[in-house]
């Protein structure tokens, strides 16, 4: 296959119509309110075949099959979380014996002091735990990730340390636009406890992400460096985005549910600023091809591969904000980016499939994970099904 043709067939629906192959950009005119039921309904079909014969963390697929982390590395909190969501959906008992099961089995990262991703860890899995069941341990536990997580904080910068261990000077500066989504566990923790150190750490870190990272067009990088010593700046950059200056589509879907996550438990405007700046840089890439490109700025955008788990997370944030602001076009948008995903990337015409989504991209720059299927990317899919078809469920498992 000639880079070129590889280019179309990975390029999503806008470098597909341009050869007539398939349905134009959004997938509109398939999809609608009936085609994301019947995504939801997919879904949970999906996870009743495969859930029982899983007892680790998925990570990404190759060719379609889960392969798995022990440890759950970054990604565990999602299996849990989203046969919680599951769940909720069903209320059938099976998940939620499921969900307890793999939740339980992240307990020793607790104390881990080696990763920010607490926050990914815990919260969908044992914060959605305890309100799901009212059961203290899931409590208890969250608030000692809690504990780990803000030995991370870096009191001259003002941030939380994204990579590396607490005693390991190599990325001690280092700060991501993802450990935004690791706030709510602190702010979790402080309403449970009455101790406000953990949502002051969260608010101060939310607001040196906005002022280091938020460029003037509304775009950010996914990292920001600092000198640990003295907390001085010292530039953009990035890993998992196309360079310091381009705009990774994940990452500024973590930014963008981050800071809207941040206004909700504030209500302090700045970060609502924040949340709907993000927003309003990516509608325009939305409106063009509704299931985001792996990087907005890459160079051979818009015929590049996408990354549907940006979307189903970008799809969050944009319900989110809708029900914050009123503004009726982030729904509109949210659910055109859910069509098009229902449309082009469920993996509902394949036998061997053991996802729900399929196109999704870890790690472009790295050449790790491309047109994959991804836990957060079920997992998001799914939260963002649940906001427009059990909003009062929801709410109340994930804190809305
Ligand atoms: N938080 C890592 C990622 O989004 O790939």
């Amino acid at each position: 296959m000639t880079a070129l043709s590889r280019r179309l067939v990975l390029g999503g629906a806008a470098a597909a119509a341009a050869i007539g192959g398939l349905p134009l950009a959004g997938g509109t005119a398939q999809a609608g309110p009936r085609a994301l039921r019947e995504g939801l309904d997919y879904a949970v079909r999906k996870l009743r075949a495969v859930a029982p014969g899983i007892s680790r963390f998925p990570e990404e697929t190759k060719f379609e099959k889960w392969i798995y982390t022990d440890s759950g590395g970054w990604v565990g909190g999602f299996w849990p979380g989203l046969l919680w969501l599951a769940h909720l959906e069903t209320k059938d008992p099976l998940f939620r014996r499921l969900a307890e099961e793999s939740a339980e089995r992240l307990a020793p990262r607790r104390t881990d002091l080696g990763t920010h991703d607490l926050g990914f860890l815990f919260y969908p899995s044992w914060v959605t735990a305890y309100r799901v069941t009212g059961e203290r341990e899931w409590r208890d536990g969250a608030i000692q990730a809690s504990d780990s997580l803000i030995r991370r904080y870096n009191t001259k910068g003002r941030f939380i340390r994204a990579w590396g261990n607490i005693n390991d000077p190599g990325n001690a500066g280092r700060v991501i636009i993802d450990t935004m989504m690791n706030l709510d566990l602190l702010f979790f923790a402080s309403k449970e406890t009455g101790d406000a150190k953990y949502s002051t750490i969260a608010v101060e870190h939310a607001r040196t992400t906005a002022k280091y990272f938020l460029r003037p067009d509304g775009s950010t990088p996914h990292v920001y460096d600092f000198d640990p010593a003295t907390g001085t700046p010292i530039g953009p950059n990035t890993v998992q985005g196309y360079s310091p200056t381009s705009c990774w589509s994940r990452g500024q879907a973590w930014g963008m549910y981050g800071f809207t996550t941040v206004y909700r438990r504030t209500g302090q405007r700045e970060f609502l600023d924040v949340a709907t700046k993000l927003a309003d840089h990516v509608l325009p890439y939305l409106r063009i091809d509704p299931v985001p490109i792996w990087d907005y700025r890459s160079p051979y955008a818009p015929h590049d591969i996408r990354d549907s788990s940006a979307g189903a997370i970008t799809a969050c944030a944009l319900l989110d904000l809708a029900k914050i602001t009123g503004n009726n076009r982030y729904r509109e948008t949210a659910v055109s980016v859910l069509n098009a995903i229902t449309d082009t990337c469920l993996t509902t015409k394949s036998s061997r499939a053991e996802a729900i989504v399929g196109r999704g991209t870890r790690h472009r720059g790295a050449e790790g994970g491309i047109e994959v299927s991804l836990p957060y990317g079920d997992y998001y899919y799914v939260e963002a099904l649940l906001r427009l078809f059990r909003p009062a469920e929801l709410a109340a498992a994930i804190g809305l």
